[in-house]
């Protein structure tokens, strides 16, 4: 048997600890496929460990710490010393891509990063490997758990957004401070990694406009159920003409697209390509076991694979929201008087959008209109709602939500 392959850890936690134990529990099955069998050469937390040492007695560095600093310094130090770094860090790789993938080319060293997109599903190998040779046009997919829990709740059992939060927040889908989960940040932060592989290209956090699932409220989940309507808080990295867009946004799709299936704190992306039609990968989205489990199969991907696969850098141009093209759901609450839908579509057609369904619900104070018009740039349908908040016939501001009109049907 050869030299064992020595990994550095860096981070002990949830993740770091699960690592090890499956690292050890695994090693002998790996050293059976690889020919080398791996060992942690040293760990490193806040109470233990030092960098330097650890740096010189390992092979590959994986990096379990999470935040910018040190992680980022000990992440760039480890590459340009020439050692695979196999990170779980979205924060840091949807920041400082472009300094890491450098500092690879430099040290002439294996970037990997399975485990910091969608927890245990194979979207990166799968996207940097198997569809390598593929033009991937469309990326878009559910990357976070917590708020495709949260929605799910909210859609099984009618409550409302905080007490769904709470609820994952006591069965652990959910951390104490939520912030990043269910404002989008997190999804934006996978989502740029997403687009760079997919398109090729520098995207940053920065290039990635998100919003959240705060505002939602049970009633559009349920008035959407009649159009057939499921809501999932989505990421989108698209070619379109001109450019490319990404985005995440809380929209709805229709109950055939493979998505709507995926519920709780499950991840799915689905990947286009006019090569390979369509595909999507789903699983756990997070956890400590499962995470670990794709932290090793990256360094198993590292001990077998010979030199860097690093992505060329394309120009891209982002889009700008108002120019991108959607479909919406609209709700308004309106008061119950003859010629109100008129009114409505008159200043709908006057910005060129177009109504695919429309519902009226209630009577008197209580009256509403539902309805969803068809793709539109964002900036007419925006313009629109401006116009139709100011009508006097209006209980209340326009609320809207996109909509993905895909059906995946045939
Ligand atoms: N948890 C999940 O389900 C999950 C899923 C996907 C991705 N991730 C990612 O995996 C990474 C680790 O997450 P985690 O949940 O395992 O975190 P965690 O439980 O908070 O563990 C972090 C570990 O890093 C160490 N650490 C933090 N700052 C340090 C510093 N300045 N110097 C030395 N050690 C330091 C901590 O040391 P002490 O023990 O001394 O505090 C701890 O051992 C993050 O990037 C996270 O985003 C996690």
């Amino acid at each position: 048997m050869s030299e064992p392959f020595r990994v550095g850890l860096l981070g002990h936690g949830t993740v770091g600890s699960a690592f090890a134990a499956l690292l050890s529990e695994r090693a002998d099955a790996i050293a059976t496929a690889t020919g080398r069998r791996p060992e942690v050469s040293g760990v490193l937390t806040r109470s233990q460990g030092d960098f330097d040492d650890i740096l010189s007695r390992s092979d590959a560095v994986v990096e379990l710490m999470g935040g910018i600093e040190p992680a980022r310094e000990y992440a760039v130090r480890a590459l340009e010393a020439g050692k695979a770094l196999v990170t779980a860090n979205k924060q840091l790789l949807s920041q400082h891509g472009d300094e890491l993938l450098a500092a690879a080319r430099a040290g002439g060293a294996q970037l990997r990063y399975e485990a910091a997109v969608a927890g245990v599903v194979p979207v990166v190998r799968v996207m940097r490997e198997s569809f390598a040779g593929a033009h991937i046009e469309k990326v878009h997919g559910i990357v976070n758990g917590t708020t495709n829990y949260i929605l799910t709740e909210m859609a099984r059992t009618g409550a409302s957004y905080s007490d769904a939060l709470e609820h994952a927040q006591r069965l652990g889908y959910a951390e104490a401070d939520p912030t990043e989960d269910v404002n989008g940040k997190d999804a934006a932060a996978k989502m740029a990694i997403l687009a760079r592989l997919a398109f090729h290209a520098s995207v940053g956090l920065e290039d990635v406009p998100f919003e959240g699932i705060e505002a939602i409220t049970p009633d559009d989940i349920d008035y959407a159920k009649e159009f057939g309507l499921v809501l999932k808080l989505l990421g989108v990295a698209e070619r379109l003409d001109g450019g490319v867009s990404v985005r995440v946004f809380p929209c709805f799709i229709y109950g055939g697209h493979p998505l709507a299936s995926v519920v709780g704190p499950f991840n799915a992306v689905t990947l286009e390509s006019p090569t390979i039609t369509e595909v999507t990968l789903s699983g756990p989205g997070a956890g400590g076991p499962q995470t670990a489990s794709a932290v090793l199969g990256d360094v198993v991907s590292v001990m077998s694979s010979q030199g860097m696969d690093l992505d060329p850098i394309e120009e891209l141009r982002f889009i700008p929201g108002d120019e991108v093209e959607s479909a919406f759901y609209l709700h308004l609450e309106v008061a119950d008087k003859p010629g109100v839908l008129a009114q409505i579509a008159q200043v709908l057609g006057d910005n060129h959008v177009s109504v695919k369904s429309v519902v009226q619900k209630g009577m008197g104070d209580n009256a509403r209109l539902v309805m969803v018009v068809h793709p539109v740039a964002e900036g007419r349908f925006n313009a629109a709602l401006r116009e139709i908040s100011k009508l006097a016939l209006m209980r209340s501001a326009p609320r809207s939500i996109r909509v993905i009109e895909e059906e995946f049907t045939s």
